[in-house]
């Protein structure tokens, strides 16, 4: 009667388990055969009604049943589980051949780029590249530049204060001198520059900004002079602005050096012809320098009567202006995309 069961169960299972191509199917046979009630669940429970000495015999066909089951159960359910997974592979499969949506691909700023023109030369050069505070102490923006408390030198630059008289918004990158030197502990030669946000109660207009970009530079050695300063401006402005440019110094006034320059070059617009833009002179002013003087040297720990230097300083945007044929400062700040981009693809011709 058993046997008869079990080639029942055998058969059916044969039967059943033909062709099928569904997980939904292959699951309702596992409950079908093993569930609580399966067959060869109930199958097996018969096991106490059978004489002690078949029940070996017994338990190993219901095994064998099962196994059967069971291999059935695992190759189909792999099969089908890999055919669903192909199935919705390719239903996200991406099509690589259509056009993306076009993603703006962002540019450098060209204030930036004009300030890493400039770092360029002056790495070439020997020079650091160093980085000062934006909020800084009168002591550094002003005193031990030679400019001291009440001086009218300070009028020249209406300064952002913030706490009382001590701290204040940097009017110029001159005081990341006085730090260079300080931290330079009187070890020589020092040459750095020092391109960084500068600040000034000054009204906006085209050639005017409450804030910006200035570069400072200083060389502290022996038997500095002003040829050397030449020599520094006639390159960094024959590689900024071509082979045919040229510098020249004027006589000018600053507390911290003596003698103080303004260095000229030709007018890049009209190359020293005359024209609107160097107001018919052929110059334009672009930096105010000169030799360290003796007093800064001092405040500083460098003894002026074995050390010598030279300085200057100048603003990014008057540079990126001439460069780039811009007439109004507020260009640099106003974000305007339309205005980058315009500038952007012109430096790619
Ligand atoms: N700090 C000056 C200014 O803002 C520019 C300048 C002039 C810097 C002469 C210097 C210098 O280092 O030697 O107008």
């Amino acid at each position: 009667m058993e046997n008869k069961k079990f080639d029942e169960i055998k058969k059916s299972l044969e039967e059943d388990l033909k062709d099928v191509e569904d997980l939904k199917v292959l699951d309702d046979l596992r409950i079908k055969y093993l569930g609580k009630k399966g067959l060869i669940t109930e199958l097996n429970s018969e096991i106490k009604n059978v004489p002690n000495e078949e029940k070996k015999e017994f338990g190993m066909k219901v095994n064998e049943l099962k196994d059967q089951f069971n291999t059935f159960y695992d190759s189909v359910k792999e099969r089908l589980d890999q055919a669903a997974l192909n199935e919705r592979l390719e239903k996200e499969a991406i099509d690589i051949s259509l056009p993306s949506t076009k993603v703006p691909v962002g540019a450098p700023h060209i204030l930036e780029k004009v300030i890493e023109e400039v770092e360029e030369v002056f790495l070439s050069m020997g020079y650091d590249v160093v980085d000062g505070p934006e909020i800084e102490e009168d002591k550094y923006n002003f005193e031990m530049l030679n400019i001291p408390k009440g001086h009218p030198a300070r009028d020249a630059q209406d300064t952002f204060y913030i706490e009382g008289e001590e701290i204040l918004l940097r009017s110029q990158t001159s005081p990341v001198q006085v730090r260079t030197m300080l931290k330079g502990e009187g070890k020589v030669p020092i040459r750095m520059i020092c391109p960084g946000k500068t600040y000034r109660r000054d009204d906006d207009d085209a050639s005017h900004s409450h804030q910006f970009m200035q570069i400072e530079g200083l060389l502290v050695d022996k038997n500095i002079s002003l040829s050397d300063l030449k020599g520094t401006m006639d390159v960094l402005f024959k590689r900024l602005f071509g082979k045919d440019v040229e510098t020249r110094f004027r006589p000018s006034y600053y507390q911290f050096t003596e003698p103080s320059v303004e260095v000229d070059i030709t007018c890049v617009n009209c190359h020293g012809k005359g024209c609107n833009v160097c107001k018919h002179t052929g110059w334009v002013t672009v930096v105010g320098a000169g030799v360290v003087h003796p007093n800064v040297l001092r405040m500083s720990g460098y003894d002026p009567d074995v050390w010598s230097g030279f300085a200057f300083g100048f603003g990014a945007e008057r540079l990126a202006m001439m460069k780039y044929d811009i007439n109004d400062i507020r260009t640099f700040y106003n974000a305007d995309l339309r205005e980058a981009k315009v500038f952007d693809r012109e430096d790619e011709e």
